[in-house]
Order: structure tokens, then C-alpha cells, then sequence
């Protein structure tokens, strides 16, 4: 079976590309192979290689920049995926489109599910949004994995970033009054190899399970990485940011469940191996 994954040089594309490399012949393209916003190239790339399933992992991801540069994140997010979605159908292969929590609003208290009405609430999330509308409206065989708080080796993430903070302050604040669940790159890979051999299309919602505020997730990774510094609660108030976040965007796996999938184990004891992994590969690279 041909995959191609798009995106190929970003966090989680890097990430798939190694799992599926074992079972599938992998094309990862990043944005100078594929640049998902010019059809013609989607077009001829495409349908020169002619794969039987598309990982659609490209994106416009930095959400306070797409406030800013509207017009470049529906360009990416909406209009790219579109692109992927028709250069897909033409050759009759699958689309597997990763989505994102930011789908939902967060004024929800207990977590979203796959039919739960979306109301993204910053253009991160309405351009995601559209994307998934042109997937939906211009591929017969799809998949949407809408994911949450993604981290793995490559790229910045969060836990990248609270120990960059913690090796240079004596004090960090973390908001706490945001809540998801967080997801590693390793996890979300390996389901989607599963998923992509099926044809139980339609909207899935993979997160690692647990949920956490932002607060709690930065104490585990400095009690994992085993870095004593003081960490304080704020409200997102206090960390003022051009792009609005869901309060709350748990995401429940009903669509995993119901069609006979394994959730994904907790968001603990992942994060645990990914530390050990992160440590060991410091510790070859020194
Ligand atoms: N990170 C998260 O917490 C999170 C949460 C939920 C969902 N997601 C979704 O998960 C997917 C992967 O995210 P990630 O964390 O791996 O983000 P990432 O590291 O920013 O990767 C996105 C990749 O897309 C590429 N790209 C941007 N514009 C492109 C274009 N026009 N054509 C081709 N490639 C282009 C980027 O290349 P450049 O570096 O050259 O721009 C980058 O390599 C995205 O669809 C994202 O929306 C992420």
C-alpha cells in the first residue's frame, strides 16, 4: 500500500513517517515536494504517484500568527485541503485529514464527541473547520482525526518548552484554567496505521486518554524529567495572547469505541515513555 503523508517535515508528519515506513511504502513530502496550497502540484505529484491513502498532516499550525495572517491560514488550512481532497478522488485513494480540538468552542464541561456541534472560536479552528468541511464535501473515503496538545521528538511542543523554561528560571507560571487532553506523536501514529487499513471512514477523535489543565501536565513533565523548580497556577488572563483558547476541549473517543478500536492508553503513562526517550536520546547526543 502507497501513503503518502503530507507535511512530512513537521511534528507529527516526521512521527508517521517512521511508524508507517514499517508496514506501508512511505512518500513523505514536505512543503518544497508538496505545497499543498497550488493545486496543479497536488494534481501532478498525486496522481503521478498515485498512493492509495493521503495523511493530510500539513497546516498552518502557529494559532496566535493565524489571527494575524487570516488570509494564509484558510489559504493552507481550508483551501490546501481541499486541494488534497480533489487530486485524492480523482485517483480513487483514501484521505486521512488531522484535525484539531480547536474545533470546539470549549463552553462544554464534559467532553466532546464526534457529533457534538463544532464552534471553533479563534481562525486556528475556523480554518481547521473548513478544512474539514472540503474533506468532507470532496472526498468519498475519508477519515478526520481530530487530535489534542500534540508533543513527540520533533519540533516545539509544550513539554519542549517547559523544560527550556525550567533550565532558565527560577520560577514558571502555567495557565490552569484551560483543560484537554495531551497527545504523543508515537500514539496517534500507530492508530492511524490501524485506521488507514479499514474502511470505517468518518470523524474520529484520538487523544491520549486522561485530561489535564496546562498546570497539571507542566508539574508531571518536571516530576518526570526530575527538575526541581517552583511552578505556579495562572489564568489565562494573565498570559495574554492574540488567539482565543477553548476553556475546556476534551475530546471523547465514541467513534473509537463504537467501531471496535483501542483507545489510546493514558496520557501519563505516555508522556513517562517519552520522557525516558527524550532523556536517553540527550544522553547519546552529548
Ligand atoms: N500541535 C498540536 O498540538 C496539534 C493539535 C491538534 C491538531 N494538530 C494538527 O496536527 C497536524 C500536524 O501538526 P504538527 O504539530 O506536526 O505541526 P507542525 O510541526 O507545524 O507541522 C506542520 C507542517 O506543515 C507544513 N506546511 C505548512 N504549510 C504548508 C504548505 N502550504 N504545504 C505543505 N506543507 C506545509 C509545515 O512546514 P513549514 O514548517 O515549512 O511551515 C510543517 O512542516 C496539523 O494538521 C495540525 O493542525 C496539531
Amino acid at each position: 500500500m502507497k501513503v503518502i503523508v503530507t507535511g512530512a517535515q513537521g511534528q507529527l508528519g516526521k512521527d508517521l513517517c517512521n511508524i508507517l515506513d514499517k508496514q506501508f511504502k512511505i512518500y513523505g513530502l514536505g512543503r518544497l515536494e508538496l505545497d499543498v496550497t497550488v493545486q496543479e502540484q497536488c494534481e501532478k505529484v498525486i496522481s503521478l504517484i498515485k498512493p492509495d491513502v493521503i495523511i493530510h498532516s500539513a497546516a498552518f499550525t502557529d494559532v496566535d500568527r493565524a489571527e494575524v495572517e487570516e488570509t494564509k491560514a484558510y489559504l493552507v488550512n481550508a483551501y490546501g485541503s481541499r486541494n488534497i481532497a480533489v487530486a485524492a478522488e480523482k485517483i480513487g485513494a483514501k484521505v486521512c485529514y488531522i484535525s484539531t480540538d480547536y474545533v470546539f468552542d470549549g463552553n462544554s464541561t464534559k467532553p466532546y464527541r464526534e457529533f457534538d456541534n463544532t464552534n471553533p472560536i479563534c481562525i486556528y479552528g475556523k480554518s481547521k473547520r473548513a478544512g474539514e468541511l472540503f474533506i468532507q464535501t470532496f472526498s468519498s473515503k475519508y477519515f478526520i482525526v481530530r487530535t489534542s496538545w500534540v508533543y513527540g521528538m520533533n519540533g516545539n511542543n509544550f513539554v519542549k518548552s517547559i523544560l527550556k523554561q525550567a533550565l532558565s528560571k527560577q520560577h514558571l507560571k502555567v495557565v490552569n484554567d484551560q483543560t484537554g487532553s495531551p497527545t504523543y506523536t508515537i500514539d496517534l501514529s500507530k492508530f492511524i496505521a490501524e485506521l488507514i487499513l479499514s474502511e470505517k471512514y468518518g470523524i474520529y477523535h484520538v487523544s491520549n486518554s486522561g485530561a489535564c489543565s496546562w498546570f497539571d501536565f507542566a508539574q508531571v513533565i518536571l516530576q518526570e524529567l526530575g527538575i526541581d523548580v517552583g511552578i505556579d497556577p495562572c489564568t489565562s488572563k494573565e498570559f495574554t495572547r492574540e488567539a482565543p483558547r477553548p476553556t475546556f476541549s476534551v475530546l471523547e473517543p465514541l467513534a473509537i469505541r463504537a467501531n471496535g478500536f483501542k483507545e489510546l492508553r493514558h496520557w501519563r503513562v505516555a508522556l513517562s515513555e517519552f520522557i525516558r526517550e527524550f532523556k536517553d536520546s540527550n544522553h547519546e547526543k552529548s
